[in-house]
């Protein structure tokens, strides 16, 4: 097992009518911005519900945050928070709410110039407005970790970035409220967080027993419960355990003492940038390009991935990879996501774009052991097409 170090402060609070515990957690006399996206709280019941549990707060609102959060639009919500004196930033609704939340709570405070510097050169955040969240989507392990993902409109780029300072301080997760979400949605959830669990899990074995077991655990419980979440979204039990998988699968846990990949998610950002697919759909088709073409590198753990998680244990171990990644490809598509670049309209000029980009930043090669070469961004999305 290699070296780690675990920090997580999130304080969870999970289950039904939670949002009557808000007050507990934000001091009394605090000036709160409430930052939601395209409405569905007001649908939902959440927005109401939240404003009727914070009556006793000086409470501001920003909504119109959109899915792939833009920095145009997170910059205006800057502004919001400097106007209104907010002291505080509650997102309510899915990834992209609370990873702008994140941006706009470290953007509030940034004083080294321009705010996208955090993201397109990594410059480091050292403070941030202090945030909360009140999670409706299970997906993206947002509201336990302290990563966010942005976009700029103008350019068509997507970048992470990562602070301990963007923590969120509580996150309220409401697997009631899920219940609104369209199956495409929920479906989107699953295989997120399925490939949250691939990048951490599908590397290269290092005696890290437990963390494999935790791994599979969350993968066998998505194989499970995902597809009756995306049958009925208002199913209580199926989505409380999908809402529970998908933060474990992000929260730091799974990643102590192994290595990562996330080349996967990488390549995916570009074609989120540059056709607007789901981010969970770009995982979909990238993530069994890479490992066919990777198969060689990673067939330790492809083979102990289809065995424990999918029962595989017939023929070669390059047999029982295949077999694992086609598994994989069924799950995705049984549950409506599309793995191919073309089911999404997508050409090969578009691989070209992305591998030039690669090289332009000098991704000369990232993942796990530096094997994701921008020709194997080349080869891993022909085999997508
Ligand atoms: O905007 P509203 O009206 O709220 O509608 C949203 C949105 O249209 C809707 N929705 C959310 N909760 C709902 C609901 N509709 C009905 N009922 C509910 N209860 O769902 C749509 C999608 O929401 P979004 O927040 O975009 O989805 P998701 O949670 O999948 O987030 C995706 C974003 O997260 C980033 C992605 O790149 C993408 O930008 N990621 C963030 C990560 C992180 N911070 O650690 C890791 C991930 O790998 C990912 O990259
Ligand atoms: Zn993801």
């Amino acid at each position: 097992m290699k070296d780690f170090e675990f920090y997580n402060p999130v304080k969870i609070v999970f289950g039904r009518e939670q949002l009557a515990k808000l007050p507990e957690q934000i001091a009394a006399g605090t000036k709160v911005m409430l930052l939601y996206g395209g409405g569905s709280i007001k649908r939902n019941g959440v927005y109401k519900e939240i404003t009727r549990a914070l009556k006793d707060y000086e409470l501001f609102e920003f909504g119109g945050i959109e899915p792939n959060p833009s920095y145009e639009t997170c910059m205006r919500a800057v502004e919001a928070v400097a106007e209104t004196g907010s002291g505080f930033l509650l997102a309510a609704g899915g990834g992209s709410v609370i990873d702008a939340a994140k941006f706009i709570a470290a953007a509030a405070v940034y004083k080294k110039g321009d705010p996208w510097d955090i993201l397109s050169k990594m410059e480091p955040v050292e403070e941030a407005l202090p945030l909360g969240t009140v999670l409706t989507l299970p997906a993206t392990g947002s509201e336990m970790n302290k990563n966010s993902v942005m976009s700029r409109k103008s350019t068509n780029e997507k970048f992470a970035f990562s602070s301990p300072a963007v923590f969120p301080r509580f996150s309220l997760l409401l697997p009631e409220a899920a219940a609104s979400l369209p199956p495409e949605q929920v479906a989107n959830g699953v295989v997120d967080a399925f490939i949250h669990v691939t990048e951490q899990y599908v590397t290269y074995p290092v005696n890290a027993v437990l963390q494999d077991r935790m791994a599979e655990a969350v993968l066998l419980t998505l194989v499970e419960e995902g597809p009756k979440a995306v049958e009925d979204p208002s199913s209580y039990g199926p989505m409380s355990n999908l809402m529970w998988s998908a933060t474990m699968a992000l929260n730091g846990l799974l990643s102590c003492g192994v290595p990562g990949d996330w080349s996967v998610h990488a390549i995916g950002h570009e074609l989120t940038a540059l056709h607007n697919i789901d981010h969970a759909r770009t995982l979909a088709i990238v993530q069994p390009g890479i490992w066919e073409v990777l198969i060689e590198q990673k067939i330790e753990k492809l083979v102990q991935y289809g065995e424990r998680v999918w029962g595989i244990t017939d023929g070669t171990p390059e047999q029982r990879a295949h077999a694992a990644i086609n598994a994989t490809t069924d799950l995705f598509e049984s549950l409506g996501v599309k793995t191919r670049l073309s089911d999404y309209g997508v050409g090969s000029d578009t691989i070209e774009t992305i591998a030039k980009r690669f090289e332009e930043r000098k991704w000369v090669a990232i993942g796990d052991r530096r094997l994701t070469t921008p020709d194997v961004v080349r080869e891993a999305l022909k085999r997508r097409i």
